[in-house]
């Protein structure tokens, strides 16, 4: 018999990064509102891992805001913590409150539209095989390359944006989130970077407009109300900022899920139909984020019997919630047609919830079913405890997925 661990586990160490869902257990159990020191900038912060108290705090807009430049403490602030301090990010979709959410969220969600979303799919399984067949030419084939690929071509695509400068700013993109509170000003040049190429592209869309999303955000109109200059280019740098990585680890983490499930996985090739509960069982499972969602209170609040000064930082932690026991039957477990279970948070909740989510289920439903089609005997080239997560608070990224094809074909 192991003794109880009366003692929290250590949080975001090595141990942690590669496998957080322990720690979530005892912190569930023994701590659900668990005060810590986040370790960039030793900021203090609780953190939140209930499923019913995660969700609570995401519906409840009034007294947990997510503006970082009005609510976050100025140390958050200078740890460089709060996205973009300094340019037009810092006032992006994702940190703004009501009213200022609602109006800017009800002109970009009207882009959004099920008959727009439909035109991504044809280009998205082209670009899935395409990127296919440059895994099967690979020496040592990468899922994670693979998954890399798919997102960026996609979001270039629907943002009509070339794909020439864009890998530019994709490294931007990796700089500007390496929040290092030694260099601060390396990430807001970055940012400055992403901001700049957003300018860029609405001025070319203002000149050749397209059948793409830049295009409708720049006429988006409610009545009288549009967007300003600033409020598109946020809006612009902000999908590219948030599509990419998130839904390369999902589909990433959705392919080894299958690897490490293969009765699950050949229940998805015997019955594909089953490829949209799978996404949700992928983002309930293993979702792509490491933190999140952040929130300040904006008045002392109570969460599960313990007081949260005004002003605090909260982590609301969706990975754990979605893990959650009474909440879900056997949490740890994959399963594809997991039905009647709580719904999962992997694409968060209420105002702000995931606006890209279509497109990030499209990706994903088109993606992973589409490796194991082509390689239906995809095995790890490595054993599975060589594979490693990077340590990143943000984003939850396998660093690599090494794979023999074994192709058929
Ligand atoms: C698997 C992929 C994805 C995951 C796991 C994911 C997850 C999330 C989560 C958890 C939020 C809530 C943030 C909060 O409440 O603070 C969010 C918001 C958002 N996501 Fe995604 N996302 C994904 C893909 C995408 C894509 C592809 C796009 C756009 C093309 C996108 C655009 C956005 C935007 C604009 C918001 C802010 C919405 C708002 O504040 O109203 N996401 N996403």
């Amino acid at each position: 018999m192991t003794a109880p661990i009366l003692s929290p586990p250590p949080l975001f160490t090595g141990e942690y990064f590669q496998n957080p869902y322990p720690a979530f257990t005892w912190l569930r159990e023994n701590s659900p509102v668990h005060p810590l020191t986040f370790p960039v900038g030793n900021l203090p912060m609780w953190l939140v891992t209930r499923y019913e108290d995660v969700r609570a705090i995401l519906g409840d807009h009034n007294r947990f805001s997510s503006d970082a430049p009005r609510w976050a403490t100025e140390d958050f602030k200078k740890a460089g913590m709060a996205f973009g301090t300094g340019t037009v990010i810092e006032q992006i979709l994702s940190v703004l409150d009501p009213p200022d959410h609602t109006r800017v969220r009800k002109l970009a969600m009207g882009a959004f539209t099920p008959r727009r979303t439909a035109t991504w799919k044809e280009p998205t399984e082209q670009i899935v095989q395409s990127a296919l067949d440059r895994m099967q030419r690979m020496e040592q084939p990468d899922v994670m390359e693979f998954a890399s690929i798919v997102p960026a071509e996609v979001i270039g695509r629907v943002l009509g944006i070339p794909l020439d400068r864009f890998k530019e700013i994709l490294h931007a993109i990796e700089r500007a989130l390496h929040v290092d509170p030694e260099h601060t000003d390396e990430s807001t040049k970055a940012y400055q970077e992403i901001v700049d190429y957003g300018r860029e592209v609405i001025t070319e869309k203002r000149r050749n407009p397209g059948d793409d999303l830049t295009t409708t955000f720049i006429d988006a109109r409610d009545g009288d109300d549009r967007l300003d200059e600033d409020e598109l280019v946020a809006l612009v740098a902000l999908m590219i900022m948030v599509g990419l990585d998130t839904t390369r680890n999902l589909i990433g983490s959705g392919v080894l899920a299958l690897l490490d499930h293969p009765d699950q996985r050949d229940l998805l090739r015997a019955e594909p139909q089953l490829a949209d509960t799978a996404v949700e069982e992928f983002l309930r499972y293993d979702g792509a984020l490491t933190v999140a969602l952040i929130r300040f209170t904006k008045e002392d609040v109570e969460v599960a019997g313990t007081r949260i000064p005004a002003g605090s930082t909260v982590i609301a932690a969706l990975q754990s919630a979605n893990r959650d026991p009474a909440y879900f039957a056997h949490p740890d477990r994959l399963d594809i047609t997991r039905n009647g279970d709580a719904r999962h948070l992997g694409l968060g909740h209420g105002l702000h919830n995931c606006l890209g989510a279509a497109l990030a289920r499209l990706e994903t439903r088109i993606a992973v079913p589409a490796v194991f089609e082509r390689f239906p005997d995809l095995s790890l080239a490595v054993p599975r405890s060589d594979l490693r997560y990077g340590e990143s608070w943000l984003l939850r990224s396998l660093e690599s997925l090494p794979v023999h094809l074994n192709s058929k074909e």
